[in-house]
């Protein structure tokens, strides 16, 4: 008699449900919502309006955002029946780093506005669940810390490329010492993009020292900050207005600044820190000379950030970078802006099927990853639904939904019958009808 394979599927997916259900037959409720439109609601009620406004909010009318998500609806997942698969495998490895499933956790700024020790949270939640956290460069704990919370389990770092040189090269030393597996250079944030929720609130949370940990201790911006302030002792500064909203910036500023509280509140180094950072965070002028030099800078794989074109994606991987993440930086830079899904597309087809392809912005469950890596990427970064995890339920929180996310995933892996990442391909997705 034929064999005939029937092994229960088991799998992250099954696993996350058989919790789930087992909490709940004992009157426990997840510590988040399974879905993201609860899990936006949920997070939205428990933040403030500044955190809310940075986090979720985007560039000018939040036309990106929107595109991102349309990208996603106009593709329909087609499942095959009866394909007798029990046997999954969600494993890949992406520039060097193996993955258990093809998941990464994208660089967020100032996840303080989130909850206290965001950044450490997310290390730990990362460290947990096997997936790689990319620290974010305006993070709010310095990534030696972070690592070192995080054990063996894999790290990348994310540069914002400075306009002091030495800085870069500061930031990029101490991320191979810290066992960063990658370097990610985000490419799109040359200046912040036109945010309206910050700007109507007048608030930019840098400027209360919230998001410049990596700064705060690093060496070189040190250096500089010490010497803007000499040379501010020789010139007669501006005195500021003295309003209660300057109070308190400088008491944010003074909290947030590595020390002990009342040594910040009587020396310059906090404001001037804050000032030196929105300085020399970014540099306009960056362009593929300075790229090509990254190659003598480091000995970590190069990952390029912020990708749409696919003469650009050309200009990458002919300068022999690592990996590109297709990106529009969570529709948070350009309004208006091509959706990420859809320059995935486009970019596939440019460089064909060798390079590695990381598709980030818009990423909100499972399925969406299913619809990226049939549309061509290796594997995805999430952002957002992580952040409202943590805003939610801390470290808890950002481990439930990052197991939500791989848990459907998976579910969706099994039930349209591909064996592995490799096999998930367009022959899965069709335009969708129904958008
Ligand atoms: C920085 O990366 C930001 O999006 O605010």
């Amino acid at each position: 008699m034929t064999e005939i394979a029937a092994s229960p599927a088991a799998g992250p997916g099954r696993e996350r449900q058989g919790v789930v259900y087992r909490d709940g037959a004992l009157g426990r409720r997840p510590a988040v919502p399974t879905n993201f439109a609860d899990l936006e609601r949920a997070a939205r009620r428990a933040s403030s309006k500044r955190a809310w406004a940075y986090v979720a909010g985007g560039a000018g009318e939040g036309r990106t955002m929107r595109n991102n998500r349309r990208a996603f609806d106009r593709w329909a997942i087609v499942p095959r029946m009866a394909h007798g698969v029990t046997e999954r495998d969600l494993g890949t490895t992406v520039v060097n780093t193996a993955l258990s499933s093809p998941l990464l956790l994208a660089p967020v700024g100032a996840g303080a506005l989130m909850a206290p020790d965001s950044d450490l949270a997310i290390a730990r939640a990362a460290a947990a669940t096997g997936v790689p956290y990319i620290f974010s460069n305006q993070g709010c704990t310095p990534m030696e810390d972070c690592a070192a919370a995080m054990g063996d389990a894999p790290r990348w770092f994310q540069l914002y490329w400075s306009s002091d040189e030495d800085l870069v090269d500061s930031l990029l030393h101490r991320a191979e010492t810290i066992g960063a597996e990658a370097v990610v250079v985000t490419l799109d944030t040359t200046v912040l993009g036109w945010r309206p929720q910050d700007l109507n609130l007048g608030s930019l949370p840098f400027a209360r020292g919230e998001g410049i940990a990596q700064y705060t201790s690093d060496p070189r911006f040190r250096d500089i900050v010490r010497r803007r302030i000499d040379a501010a002792r020789e010139t007669v500064a501006e005195r500021p207005d003295i309003t209660l909203g300057a109070i308190r910036t400088l008491l944010a500023m003074t909290r947030n600044h590595p020390g002990r509280f009342l040594d910040n509140l009587r020396s310059p180094v906090p404001r001037a820190a804050a000032e030196t950072f929105l300085e020399i965070y970014s540099n306009p002028g960056l362009s593929w000379d300075h790229l090509a030099t990254l190659r003598d800078r480091t000995r970590l794989p190069v990952v390029l950030k912020g990708i749409l074109h696919p003469d650009d994606a050309r200009r990458a991987v002919d300068l022999g970078v690592d990996a590109i993440v297709v990106s529009n930086h969570g529709g948070r830079q350009i309004d208006g802006s091509l959706a990420s899904l859809d320059a995935l597309l486009d970019i596939r087809a440019a460089v064909g099927r060798g390079p590695t392809l990381l598709l980030d912005s818009g990423i909100r469950s499972g399925a969406d990853i299913f619809v990226a890596l049939a549309l061509g990427a290796d594997a995805v970064l999430l952002g957002r639904p992580y952040m409202y995890g943590l805003a939610l339920a801390g470290q808890r929180g950002v481990e439930e939904v990052i197991r939500n996310v791989i848990a459907e995933f998976d579910l969706t892996v099994a039930l349209t019958g591909a064996r592995s990442v490799d096999e998930i391909d367009e022959r899965f997705v069709r335009p969708n009808p129904s958008a």
